[in-house]
């Protein structure tokens, strides 16, 4: 596959980021994320993977940074400027994080909750919504007949899962998953992904895995940070059998990291 066949979702151009005690996390990092791929990031620790993920949403507004230079553009369009509606970004560019954390109220709710508070009112509309992300997250079967019931009742794995459909239920275009399935047994990480095989047919993915394994079985795309430099990008098979630069190799041989 070559790099000319992919639709460019967000183009990250010469970007840098340095937090207010000095510590530059991203040094000029010029990065495609391709539509309806999954996008791996790689890389040891403290390499910049959270901040870079962050800054998609702008979720890094939030947090202590002195400053940030180049360009981030979604379908084109730069979400760092100041013009940009934050708000309607986070709905197109959504987040799943490493803890799951659960609302206290049922399953049910938990999906729908983001609708209502974006004034959604159709008992119809709720109901597609709840069965469709439930499906697109491998959980409906699970889940269909206590829709009711506590989420909190619910297995951490599951608690993923419902994660990822409450995501999913404002229909953004991007989801950033950051370390989703850490502290997942292994059959509930397979469960999570299978669905974003699924996912990657609507949605443009940006997975940082849990492992460099979970890397090779997921990516179709892989970016290698260390340091907050970005050392290569190439295809996901590539990647994990024929890496460029000796730092990959290094990392994915698992020689340091
Ligand atoms: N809110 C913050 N304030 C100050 N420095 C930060 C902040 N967040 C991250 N950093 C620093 O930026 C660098 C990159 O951190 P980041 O969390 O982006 O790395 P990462 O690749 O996600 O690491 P990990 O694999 O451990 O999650 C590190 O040196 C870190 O200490
Ligand atoms: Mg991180």
């Amino acid at each position: 596959m070559s790099e000319m066949q992919n639709n460019v979702k967000i183009q990250v151009e010469d970007f840098s980021l340095e937090y207010s005690d000095g510590v530059e996390s991203l040094r000029s990092i010029t990065l495609p994320i391709f539509e309806n791929q999954i996008n791996v990031w790689l890389g040891p620790s403290g390499g910049g993977k959270s901040s870079l993920l962050r800054t998609l949403n702008r979720l890094n507004d939030l947090t202590d940074v002195k400053t940030v230079s180049g360009r981030v553009l979604l379908d084109g369009v730069d979400i760092l400027s100041p013009e940009t509606d934050v708000i309607a970004l986070r709905r197109k560019v959504g987040m799943v994080f490493s803890r799951p954390v659960s609302l206290p109220m049922s399953i049910r709710e938990n999906i729908t909750y983001g609708l209502e508070l974006a004034g959604e009112r159709s008992k119809t509309k709720m109901e597609e919504t709840v069965e469709r992300c439930l499906h697109q997250a491998a959980l409906w079967d699970e889940v269909k007949d206590r829709l009711d019931s506590s989420a909190n009742a619910l297995s951490g794995g599951q608690k993923q899962r419902l994660c990822l459909a409450r995501s999913l239920a404002t229909e953004p275009e991007v989801i950033l998953l950051d370390e989703p399935t850490s502290g997942l047994d292994p059959v509930s990480t397979l469960k999570v992904e299978d669905s974003l095989q699924k996912l990657k047919e609507d949605y443009t993915i940006v997975l940082v895995p849990h492992s460099i394994q979970q890397g090779g079985r997921t990516a179709d795309y892989c970016a290698f940070f260390l340091q907050g430099e970005l050392v290569e990008h190439l295809p996901g098979k590539q990647m994990f059998t024929n890496p460029q630069k000796k730092e990959t190799a290094d990392y994915i041989e698992g020689r340091f990291g």
